[in-house]
């Protein structure tokens, strides 16, 4: 279990464990390779992050989380694997998301990106994502760094 906190100061605890704070989750996050680049989608208040969102009433995770990639990117998933699972203690709520790895295989312009601006591909992650402006606070806590260190392991 790996414990920290994140950019709001709220305590984080992932684990790497088959979904050791629920079965069902109600959040998810997907990490999103695109050929040889890093899929990621601009939401329009936060910046840059990693596709993801809300496990909707009768979906299941995996399903939240194909439904959110196509929404937030175009992106159709060849493959997706679970990595983990992370509680956060908010202040008004506590969140528990399932991140996953995927690979996509095709990217189809969508009408609307709902909250987003749709689809940014990235050769490389910048070294300064905590402190870069132009990313997303859920990209900014130990998840994203611990969660790729898992992913390059298994590539
Ligand atoms: P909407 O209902 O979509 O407007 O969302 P919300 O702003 O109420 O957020 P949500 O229910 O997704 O999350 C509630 C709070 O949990 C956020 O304000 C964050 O503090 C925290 N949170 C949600 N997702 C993450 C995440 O991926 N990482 C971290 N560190 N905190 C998160």
């Amino acid at each position: 279990m790996n414990i920290f906190k994140d950019y709001y100061n709220n305590k984080v605890k992932l684990s790497f464990e088959d979904h050791p704070f629920t079965s069902q989750p109600k959040h998810v996050w997907v990490i999103c390779k695109y050929k040889d680049q890093w899929l990621l989608t601009k939401h329009k208040e936060r910046g840059l992050e990693f596709p993801g969102g809300k496990v909707e009433i009768g979906e299941t995770a995996e399903q939240a989380a194909k439904r959110e990639v196509m929404e937030e990117t175009g992106g159709i998933i060849a493959e997706m694997d679970y990595i983990g699972q992370y509680f956060v203690s908010g202040r008004r709520e506590n969140v528990i998301k399932n991140v996953y790895f995927a690979v996509i295989d095709e990217l189809f312009p969508q009408p609307t990106y709902f909250e987003t601006e749709g689809p940014v591909l990235l050769d490389s992650l910048p070294n300064d994502v905590k402190h870069n402006r132009l990313y997303s606070f859920i990209m900014k806590d130990d998840v994203l760094v611990h969660c790729l260190k898992i992913i390059k392991n298994r590539l």
